[in-house]
């Protein structure tokens, strides 16, 4: 029994020793020291010898086990150094192979639209303003001659901030129009700005309803400004977002920032006798807009007796949605990727 133990050393170290790459020595491990393993096979063995043979070959048994187990274990090392060199010196690499592209992403729809708007605006000398989607109470109501008491205030719309005691009101702003505030403040008259921005309401979420959207606000302040130069403005638009001029309508709208107010209406783009999008009536509603009230201009410091000017509030993500066909709002913050790749750059 224990010239058998030998001889399966010599050989089990042997072809530890000799396996050539991981497989073999796994198999080498697994035919000498698995479960139906040689060694194995052998120790059953031992419950036949006699008493006085037993501790003797027990104790060979467990150093011919120690010492394939380290025959292996040195291999292993080897071995695995051997791979990872040849990884790292570039055997087995071909240098010349084309890379796998990595992915390349695209431009959100919304993202898109305000591009595109800003260089027909840059053209037409408007500067791009930017506020902050955290605002004072009197940026985003008070200086738009928005009352104290007017229901957008009440916290069933806004998203208020905590109070801190003795800092100004702050809420989420709900629109894009303080940023006119800012500009104004900023700049003084002559001025033409677009700001275009993420707003935010607390909102019942449904199909046309999200608490998180996007707009871009126009205004141009100077002297002898009117009603037609904000149409002029209003039609570039639109034809700069379907490609072609689209015949228009005004309603009387009201805001407490403007002075008159207006809602415009174009031709539904997609039908003639009426379609979904256009609820069957072949109008879509596009934009409010309106003169600047004169309270506006006050607390911005500009003289209403010198200056006018002309607003409007464009719903980018409304109009991302049209151009798209897009029929639920609550897709454009989904952060979806399978709707979002259906809009390649
Ligand atoms: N701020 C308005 C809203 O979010 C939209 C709006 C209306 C903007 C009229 C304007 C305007 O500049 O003149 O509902």
């Amino acid at each position: 029994m224990l010239a058998r133990l030998e001889e399966l050393r010599a050989e089990g170290v042997a072809r530890a020793e000799s396996a050539e790459d991981l497989g073999a020595l796994e198999r080498v491990e697994v035919e000498w020291l698995g479960r139906s393993g040689r060694l194995t096979a052998l120790l059953r063995e031992v419950g036949k010898l006699s008493a006085e043979e037993r501790p003797a070959v027990g104790r060979t048994a467990n150093e011919v086990k120690t010492a394939i187990s380290g025959a292996l274990a040195a291999r292993r090392e080897v071995l695995e150094q051997g791979a990872l060199a040849s990884d790292l010196s570039g055997a087995g690499l071909d240098p010349t192979l084309p890379g796998s592209p990595p992915p390349v992403g695209a431009a959100h729809p919304v993202l898109a639209v305000a591009r595109q708007l800003e260089d027909l605006f840059l053209s037409m000398g408007f500067l791009i303003a930017d506020g902050p989607e955290v605002e004072t109470e009197e940026r985003n109501f008070d200086a738009l001659n928005i009352p104290s008491d007017h229901p957008a205030r009440d916290a069933q719309d806004t998203i208020w901030l905590q109070d801190e005691p003795g800092r100004p009101r702050l809420c989420l702003r709900t629109h894009t129009s303080p940023v006119q505030v800012r500009a104004l403040r900023e700049h003084g008259p002559p001025l033409r700005v677009v700001a275009p921005g993420r707003v935010f309401r607390q909102e019942a979420q449904d199909a046309t309803h999200e608490h998180t959207f996007h707009q871009m606000e126009g205004l141009v302040v100077d002297r002898g400004v009117g009603v037609p130069h904000m149409l002029h403005a209003m039609h570039t638009l639109i034809e700069g977002v379907f490609g072609r001029p689209l015949e228009t309508r005004l309603r009387p709208g009201f805001f407490p920032f403007v002075e008159p107010g207006f809602e415009l209406d174009a031709r539904c783009p997609f039908c003639k006798t009426g379609c979904r999008v256009c609820k069957q009536s072949t109008w879509i509603e596009l934009m409010p807009g309106g003169l600047v009230h004169p309270n506006v201009l006050r607390a911005c410091d500009v003289d209403p007796e010198i200056y006018s000017g002309f607003a409007f509030g464009l719903g980018l993500s409304r109009i991302a949605m049209l151009r798209w066909g897009i029929d639920d709002i609550r897709w454009m913050m989904s952060g979806d990727l399978g709707f979002l790749e259906q809009f390649p750059a």
